[in-house]
C-alpha cells in the first residue's frame, strides 16, 4: 500500500505517558552512565539525560502511530534523522503528553521516502518540555513522485576536534536499553538479526545517541544536562554491541558545537551531522493562572495556537470560531473550535467552545457571556478572527467591502464591547487587535482588508486611552505565519517557516501581567519582530497665522512640511494639537 500523502498536517496523538525516576535510572543504565556519573544513576539529587526524551517509551507509541497515519512500509523503516529542541529541563517523574503532526513527506525516488514529522511534548507540571522532529527513511517507499528533501549538510571545522570522548557499550548493551521501550527482536535475537542480514543484534541507533548525548554533555556543559538546547544529527551506519565509539565535538561558536559518533577502530561514522547548542535555560514565568482568556477566530491558524499557548500556561479559554470558509461563506461548522478545545483538554487544560459571528453585536455578546457562564470573568480578549476578499477596487463589489469590514473591525468592536464592561469593573483587561502589513503599509487588492486592518489601529489608540486607569492595556500585532489566508500568497519554502508559534510568543507577551505597553503595534513572523508606529515629522509654520496660506506658498515650503526630521510620537490628540498651538506662541 502506497503512503498516504493525505496524512500530512493531520494530528497526530495525544498520546501520554507517565514515568518515575526508575525510568530515568534505567534510560541511563541503558546508554551506558555508572558510578561514574551517578547524577544520572541515583535517586538522589537525580538528573535526567536530555536525550531521554526520545528514548521513552512514549516515544515507541508516538511513532507506532505515525506509522499508522503515513501507511508507512514498516518492513523497510530506519530512523533517518532526529533533531531535539530543550524548551525546559526534563522532571525525574510526572506525564508526559506529546501531540504533534506530520509535516512533509519527500520522495528520494528509487532510494526510498523521507517521512518528517514534529511533536511536542508537555509535562504534567504544565510546561512544555521538548520539540522533537524525527525523519523516518523508508527503503520501500519511493518513486510516487513527490519533492525530494532539501539538501542539508553540517559543515566540519578543517582542524582536529576540541573534545574526544570514548564510550564503550558492552556486549549485553542493547539488552539493557531496550527495556526502556524498543523492543524490537533486532537488537536481541540472534536469529531475526541473521534474518535481516546482520552477523548478530545490532546496537539500537538511539542507544549511541544517548552515549553521544552524554558525550556533549560531558564536554560542553559539565554537570548541567539542563543547559541542553538543540541536538540534532543523522544516523548513518549500524554497530555491533561491544565495538567502541568516539564522539568527537567541534565548538563553533557561543552555546555551540557540531559533532559525529564514529566507530574507534575503522573511524567509520556511526551518527553524523550531529549540531548542538546549549546555554542557560530560561524559566517559563508568564503565567495565566486564574486568567480568563477569549480567543476569536481559534479553531485554526494563529488563534489556535494563542488558545493552547495560554491554556498550557494557566488560563482558561474560550475558543470562538465560526468555522466558515476562508472568504467568510458558508454556514459555519462547530468542528474547528470543538477540535481545538480538545486539544486543550488532552492536554490538561481548561476550555469552552463558542461558535458565534463575531460580525454581529448579538455573536460579540454571546462570546462574552460564553466566558462569563462557564468561567465568571474575563481578562484576556485576543481579536483575531478574520477573512479575506480580495479586488482590484474598481471590481471591490459592496459586500465583498462590507464582509471584510464586518469580520475584521466591527468584530473587534463587538467582541471588546461587553469585555471592556467587565475589564473596567475589575480593574484589570488585556486586549489584542491584529492589525496588518497590509494595512500599516498597503498591499495590491485588499483596499477592504487594509482600511480594516488599519482602523483597528485607530480603535486601540482611543482605547488605550479610555482604558488606562483601569489597567486595561491595548495593543496590536501584525503577524506574518502560514495559515490558510497565506497559504497561496507565499512560496511554499517560506511558508513552511512561517510558523504561528512564532508569532504567539508576543501575542502572548502583550496580555501578560507584565506587559509594560499599551497602544503599541507590533510586526512579529519567523522570530524577526519590530514596533511599527504612527510618527509625526517635525513641521513648520507658513505664514504669520493670521492669513491662510496660499497652496503655492505650501509648494514651496513642501520639504519642510513632509520631512520625517524631529518626528515624533503622540500618545494623545490634545500633544499633537498642543504641538500646533506651540508653534504660535511666543518664543522666549
Ligand atoms: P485563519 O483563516 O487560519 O484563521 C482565522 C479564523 O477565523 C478561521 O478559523 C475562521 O473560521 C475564523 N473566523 C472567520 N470569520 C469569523 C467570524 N465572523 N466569527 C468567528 N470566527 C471567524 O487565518 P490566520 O492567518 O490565522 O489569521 C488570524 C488573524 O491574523 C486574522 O485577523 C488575519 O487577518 C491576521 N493576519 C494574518 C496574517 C498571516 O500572515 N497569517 C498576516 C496579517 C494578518
Amino acid at each position: 500500500m502506497a503512503l498516504n500523502l493525505d496524512s500530512i498536517g493531520k494530528p497526530i496523538g495525544p498520546v501520554t505517558k507517565e514515568y518515575t525516576w526508575k525510568d530515568v535510572v534505567l534510560y541511563a543504565l541503558g546508554v551506558g552512565a555508572g558510578f561514574q556519573e551517578l547524577e544520572y544513576c541515583y535517586e538522589k539529587d537525580l538528573k535526567v539525560l536530555p536525550s531521554f526524551s526520545i528514548a521513552s517509551i512514549l516515544n515507541i507509541d508516538f511513532l507506532a502511530i505515525l506509522a499508522e497515519t503515513t501507511n508507512i512500509n514498516l518492513a523497510g523503516i530506519l530512523h533517518g534523522e532526529q533533531e531535539l529542541i530543550f524548551h525546559n529541563p526534563i522532571p525525574t517523574e510526572g506525564t508526559l503528553t506529546t501531540t504533534g503532526r506530520v509535516t512533509n513527506i519527500y520522495d528520494k525516488g528509487d532510494k526510498g521516502a523521507l517521512v518528517v514529522a514534529e511533536f511536542d511534548t508537555v509535562h504534567s507540571n504544565g510546561k512544555k518540555l521538548y520539540t522533537s522532529i524525527v525523519t523516518i527513511f523508508s527503503r520501500l517507499d519511493g518513486g510516487f513522485g513527490g519533492p525530494d528533501a532539501p539538501a542539508k549538510e553540517v559543515i566540519f571545522p578543517d582542524r582536529e576536534p576540541d573534545h574526544v570522548i570514548e564510550g564503550a557499550p558492552t556486549q549485553d548493551q542493547p539488552l539493557i536499553y531496550r527495556l526502556t521501550g524498543d523492543v524490537f527482536q533486532l537488537h536481541v535475537d540472534p536469529e531475526f538479526a541473521k534474518m535481516a542480514g546482520f552477523e548478530k543484534p545490532i546496537m539500537h541507533g538511539l542507544c549511541t545517541h544517548g552515549y553521544a548525548c552524554r558525550a556533549l554533555i560531558q564536554s560542553l556543559i559539565p554537570g548541567k544536562p539542563g543547559q541542553m538546547r538543540r541536538m540534532t544529527c543523522r544516523f548513518s551506519k549500524t554497530l555491533y554491541p561491544g565495538e567502541a565509539v568516539k564522539t568527537l565535538v567541534w565548538e563553533t561558536g557561543e552555546g555551540q558545537a557540531v559533532w559525529k559518533t564514529v566507530h574507534s577502530e575503522t573511524g567509520v561514522e556511526i551518527i553524523t551531522n550531529g549540531q548542538c547548542e546549549y546555554g542557560d535555560v530560561i524559566e517559563e514565568t508568564v503565567r495565566f493562572d486564574d486568567r480568563v482568556a477569549v480567543v476569536t477566530g481559534a479553531g485554526a491558524g494563529l488563534g489556535r495556537v494563542y488558545a493552547l499557548e495560554l491554556a498550557r500556561r494557566g488560563a482558561r479559554v474560550v475558543v470562538n470560531d465560526l468555522g466558515g470558509a476562508r472568504d467568510g461563506s458558508g454556514k459555519g461548522t462547530a468542528s474547528p473550535a470543538e477540535t481545538v478545545v480538545k486539544e486543550i483538554q488532552d492536554l490538561g487544560g481548561e476550555a469552552v467552545a463558542n461558535f458565534d459571528n463575531v460580525a454581529t453585536p448579538e455573536g460579540g455578546e454571546n462570546i462574552i457571556k460564553t466566558a462569563l457562564d462557564a468561567f465568571g470573568s474575563v481578562d484576556i480578549v485576543i481579536n483575531n478572527a478574520g477573512i479575506l476578499r480580495d479586488k482590484s477596487f474598481t471590481k471591490m463589489e459592496p459586500e465583498n467591502w462590507a464582509s471584510v469590514l464586518a469580520v475584521h473591525l466591527n468584530g473587534a468592536y463587538n467582541v471588546t464591547k461587553p469585555a471592556f464592561r467587565v475589564m473596567k469593573e475589575k480593574g484589570y483587561g488585556r486586549i489584542i487587535m491584529t492589525t496588518s502589513a497590509a494595512g500599516l503599509y498597503g498591499n495590491f487588492g485588499q483596499t477592504n482588508y487594509s482600511a480594516a486592518k488599519m482602523a483597528l489601529v485607530g480603535l486601540m489608540n482611543s482605547l488605550k486611552i479610555e482604558g488606562a486607569k483601569y489597567d486595561i492595556k491595548v495593543n496590536t500585532v501584525a503577524p506574518l505565519a502560514a495559515s490558510r489566508l497565506t497559504e497561496d500568497i507565499m512560496p511554499e519554502d517560506l511558508f513552511k517557516k512561517m510558523k504561528p508559534e512564532f508569532v504567539s510568543p508576543m501575542t502572548l507577551f502583550l496580555c501578560s501581567e507584565e506587559c509594560p505597553v499599551s497602544g503599541n503595534i507590533y510586526n512579529v513572523g519567523m522570530g524577526f519582530f519590530n514596533r511599527a508606529a504612527m510618527v509625526t515629522g517635525g513641521g513648520t509654520v507658513v505664514g504669520d497665522g493670521k492669513t491662510a496660506p496660499l497652496p503655492e506658498e505650501l509648494m514651496a515650503k513642501l520639504a519642510d512640511i513632509t520631512t520625517m526630521d524631529q518626528g515624533k510620537e503622540f500618545q494623545h490628540l490634545n500633544d499633537q494639537v498642543g504641538e500646533i498651538m506651540a508653534a504660535f506662541s511666543p518664543k522666549v
